[in-house]
């Protein structure tokens, strides 16, 4: 595992910019290789600017979004059509625009589509384990406040999962509270690990993160390990990083 690469950029607009040509690229390379890409896509609202950001640039990419695989690092337990759903969110700003593969697009279970959370991350466990979802091209988080990425809580349970791909979790301080989310263990998964973090209320958490010190238990985000992990910010969110 290298060592946390640090992308600073001017502000959201230029950062979500970047991002978008980045992926672009990875999943363009990666098609190259012959590979259906897997991407794991996360909820928020700069998520949501990259989202649409992609959208914009699809027609001018040779990405084949038939051939790339979607997974979600984590999902709020809500009805499939809840405004709340990260995967809503996805299909309404980029999915529903770029001619995926319903076969290729893996939603975690809603909550009127099974009793619980442990039963939802469960079906999204197998599901994984039957698509043999190898290594996650790319796997992007944002990261919030309190250091939490996807919807690894500091203090919470789910920190400490083992042996698991995705669990459920009780009780989020960030609404709404019953959620899935992959463990730390499925995020090692991953060839590559991109936060993206965008203004100063994220600014403590990400220096935090990215600190020598400092406990996972803490700052979540700190847990999170992948052959290549990429912290993509603007200014503000870079603003209490030493120079
Ligand atoms: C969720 C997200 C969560 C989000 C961060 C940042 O389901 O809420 O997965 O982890 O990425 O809270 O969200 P913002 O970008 O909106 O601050």
């Amino acid at each position: 595992m290298s060592a946390p690469v640090v992308r600073r950029h001017d502000d959201a607009d230029v950062l979500v910019g970047d991002v978008a040509s980045a992926l672009l690229e990875r999943l363009e390379a990666a098609q190259a290789r012959g590979e259906v890409p897997q991407v794991g896509l996360t909820g928020g609202s700069i998520a949501e600017e990259l989202h649409r950001e992609l959208a914009r640039r699809a027609a001018d990419s040779s990405v084949d979004w038939s051939r790339v695989v979607f997974w979600w690092g984590d999902e709020r337990f809500v009805p499939r059509d809840s405004p709340d759903r990260n995967a809503r969110q996805a299909r309404e700003a980029l999915l529903d625009h770029v001619g995926v593969d319903e076969a290729h697009v893996h939603e975690v279970p809603a909550s009127d589509e099974v009793e619980t959370a442990e039963e939802a991350a469960e079906a999204y466990s197998a599901t994984m384990r039957s698509e043999g979802a190898g290594f996650f091209e790319v796997l992007m988080l944002g990261i919030g406040p309190d250091g939490h990425c996807a919807s690894l809580f500091p203090g919470h349970p789910a920190l400490e999962a083992r042996d698991a791909i995705a669990v459920a979790v009780h009780d989020s301080p960030k609404p709404p509270p019953d959620r899935v989310t992959l463990t730390f263990e499925a995020m090692e998964r991953c060839r590559a690990v991109w936060f993206i973090a965008s203004g100063e209320g994220k600014a403590e958490a990400v220096a935090r993160a990215l600190a020598e010190d400092g406990s996972v238990q803490e700052t979540p985000a700190r847990g999170v390990t992948g052959d290549e992990t990429i912290w993509w910010l603007d200014a503000d969110a870079a603003s209490a990083l030493p120079d």
